[in-house]
């Protein structure tokens, strides 16, 4: 028999990784990087959260370095649930949910995938178009096709309500899967209203979808925790527990990141939360999830979670990282602010008032990807071809500089 070679093409490099490295390597002295979904300081440096500093001296002074069990900390576990269905809540369905911790959001977002790509056997799965990168490739590799739903509307600034509801009327079936970003949608930074998730609700009761909530920025959008979980408790309400009758909806899902609300990227730290129906107990899919997560990591890693579980069961600790919270959300608004005076100011053509009303770490400049790449190359400011800039990046040392560059490519009124 012929011998098999595995002849395997290059896969495209990831776009965002790459030109960071691009950035690292170019050595003009006035470089901007808004590339990176990383939060910096004033300085244009990595932050580490006081909260987060304090509970890492308490945890070197207690060392811990044995396996977790496979679900994880069942401390953290705890806390995740609280935070992200608030305590009232978390009590009322506590039965229905199985939790497990995961390899930070990305991890959560891929136990979803393979779960429901087993057990909910969708057709397909309905992601936002634009949205985080690795929706797309998350549920590829997962074997389920995905289709795009219309998010954002370019000329409004706003979601596309209509464009929204409209293809999922028309094309998701029974058991499709939706995508939904709780809060700070990456790229655009726009979310919907209250009365556009009381709409959205309907359609997916209806419809008998399945909806997965990524929630990746958490108190790191606004800096209130509860305000930005609203959209998931709203519609945990309106599916499970205002449920009519046992022809119930199949449930919902979250996939939720502890990477940006404790400026702990590296550590990898996550959770994914099933809920199912009222009437249905949830010991099957935590045996389940824990039976993946044995033959993919086996467990899941201590160190950030332990920071994250001792910040959080702390009433010192909690509140202080509520500031930090503060400290975070407060300087990108800050910095849209300043962004936007200064591009105004300068009568740079357009209209930018949403720069300052967009949320979270990502605005949706609108810059084309002509101009994105002038800026690159003429201004060595970096960032993605879609004109979706970090606000992180920004400071009061390079926003002149930032806005006298955007002023330049895209000219004057
Ligand atoms: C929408 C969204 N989901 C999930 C993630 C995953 O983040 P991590 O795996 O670092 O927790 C991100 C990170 O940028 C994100 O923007």
């Amino acid at each position: 028999m012929a011998r098999q070679y595995l002849d395997i093409p290059v896969a495209p490099a990831d776009l965002a990784f790459g030109l960071m490295a691009d950035f690292d390597a170019d050595p003009h002295p006035h470089k901007v990087s808004l590339i990176a979904g990383a939060y910096r300081d004033e300085n244009g440096l990595p932050w580490v959260l006081p909260s987060v500093k304090e509970a890492k001296a308490y945890l070197e002074k207690n060392p811990n370095h044995e396996y977790l069990g496979i679900a994880g900390s069942p401390t953290f576990i705890k806390h995740a649930q609280s935070l992200i269905f608030g305590v009232n809540l978390s009590e009322t369905i506590k039965t229905h949910i199985a939790s497990i911790q995961t390899v930070s959001g990305t991890g959560a977002n891929h136990m979803a995938a393979l779960f429901l790509a087993k057990h909910l056997r969708p057709q397909r799965v309905f992601i936002p178009s634009p949205t985080w990168v690795n929706h797309e490739s998350i549920w590829t590799m997962a074997g389920v096709p995905h289709e795009e739903y219309p998010y954002y509307s370019s000329d409004t600034h706003s979601v596309d309500m209509g464009g929204m509801l409209n293809t999922l009327e028309t094309k998701a079936e029974l058991n499709d899967v939706v995508i939904l970003q709780a809060c700070a949608h990456n790229p655009t930074g726009v979310d919907l209203s209250k009365a556009q998730w009381e709409e959205l609700v309907h359609v997916i009761k209806r419809k008998n979808l399945f909806v997965v909530f990524d929630s990746a920025y958490q108190g790191f959008a606004t800096g209130d925790v509860d305000g930005d979980a609203w959209a998931v408790r709203y519609f945990v309400e309106q599916l499970i527990l205002n449920a009519e009758s046992d022809a119930t909806h199949p449930g919902l899902c979250i996939a939720q990141s502890f990477s940006k609300n404790f400026g702990l990227y590296g550590e990898r730290i996550g959770a994914f939360h099933l809920v199912v129906p009222r009437h249905f107990s949830s010991q099957g899919a935590q045996s389940e999830l824990m039976a993946i997560a044995r033959s993919e990591y086996s467990n899941p890693p201590r160190f950030g979670t332990s920071i994250v579980q001792t910040v959080l069961g702390d009433d010192h600790l909690r509140s202080q990282w509520q500031e930090d919270l503060n400290t975070m959300s407060a300087r990108i608004k800050k910095m849209r602010h300043e962004l936007r005076r200064r591009l105004e100011k300068l009568g740079t053509a357009g209209d930018w008032a949403h720069i300052e009303s967009q949320i979270g770490m990502f605005s949706y400049t609108g810059l084309s990807r002509q101009q994105v790449e002038r800026l690159r190359n003429e201004f060595h400011i970096y960032l993605l071809p879609s004109g979706r800039v970090s606000i992180c990046g920004l400071n009061e040392g390079n926003v002149d500089y930032v806005a006298r560059a955007i002023g330049e490519v895209v000219g004057s009124e």
